[in-house]
């Protein structure tokens, strides 16, 4: 595989925690540019380890990790960054809280959130900019957490099961309004997910992860049509991928690759 030819390469790598912990072993994984691929692997298989690598916020204890074939290893700010339980600040609006990246960058207040403004009615929270979180529904603080990774305008997005917590209904309801997004700008988006119908219903190609130490145990590339907002849930091909992917989760199939 030629590192330069994605968006994003993380090859070959291994992180170690102290009292000998292999979170993760010898991992690579690609995404391609405008790509969504999802990981999926069960609690505790270093999926959240892996991103805060390629986020730069720990450095592995081997392998490397390019964007657009450049090593981006131990370098923060390369990557837009939603990590798992990502909280707004209570004492902060949400237009205070979705800047947060921008001031961080060093764009003045004011600057920041005249852009953050502007994209407020896509993210559905037009009228709420100067309330607080606790006013907002589970549903909505997830669009306000979105809009922050957004408004950092990285070429790559980083999410950590961000519908975690979110009843089926609002999940269904984000999961449109999200590719609707994406179907506007193309970003590149890793995901990190528990929910295999998420995964399906979302991605290009899902990499399935083993418990700890976690390695990638099978790739898998959706066969559904390329228009997400076509994809049934209900279908016959529907079934039939998450079949193939809870086989392997469950250990009951080989796995794809390896
Ligand atoms: N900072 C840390 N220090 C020690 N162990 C850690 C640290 N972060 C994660 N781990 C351990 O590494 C493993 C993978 O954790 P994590 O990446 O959070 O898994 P996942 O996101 O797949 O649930 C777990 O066993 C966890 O306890
Ligand atoms: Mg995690």
């Amino acid at each position: 595989m030629n590192s330069s030819q994605n968006k994003l390469c993380v090859k070959n790598v291994t992180k170690t925690f102290s009292h000998d912990i292999t979170a993760i072993q010898n991992i690579s994984v690609h995404i391609k540019e405008g790509e969504i691929v999802s990981i999926i692997g069960p609690s505790g298989c270093g999926k959240s380890t892996m991103l805060d690598l390629i986020a730069g916020l720990s450095l592995p204890d081997s392998g490397d990790i390019f964007l657009n074939g450049q090593s981006i290893v131990g370098k923060t700010g390369k990557v837009s960054y939603m990590p798992q339980n990502d909280v707004l600040l209570p004492w902060r609006t949400i237009i205070e809280n979705v800047t947060i990246g921008l001031e961080v960058q060093g764009m003045k207040k004011k600057e920041a959130k005249i852009e953050a403004k502007q994209l407020l009615p896509a993210f559905g929270l037009e009228q709420y900019g100067d309330h607080y979180p606790y006013m907002l529904s589970g549903g909505m603080k997830q669009r306000a957490s979105f809009l922050r990774s957004v408004l950092c305008k990285k070429e790559v997005m980083l999410l950590d099961e961000p519908f975690g917590k979110l009843d089926a209904l609002t999940k269904r309801g984000l999961h449109e309004w999200l590719i609707e997004r994406w179907q506007e700008s193309h970003f590149t988006m890793m995901l990190v997910t528990h929910d295999v119908d998420e995964a399906i219903y979302l991605s290009d190609r899902i990499y399935i992860m083993s418990h700890r130490p976690g390695k990638i145990i099978a790739e898998i590339k959706i066969r559904l049509e390329k228009d997400r907002l076509k994809r049934s849930i209900t279908s016959v091909e529907f079934a039939s991928q998450k079949e193939e992917i809870l086989s392997i989760l469950e250990g009951k199939s080989a796995a794809a690759f390896f």
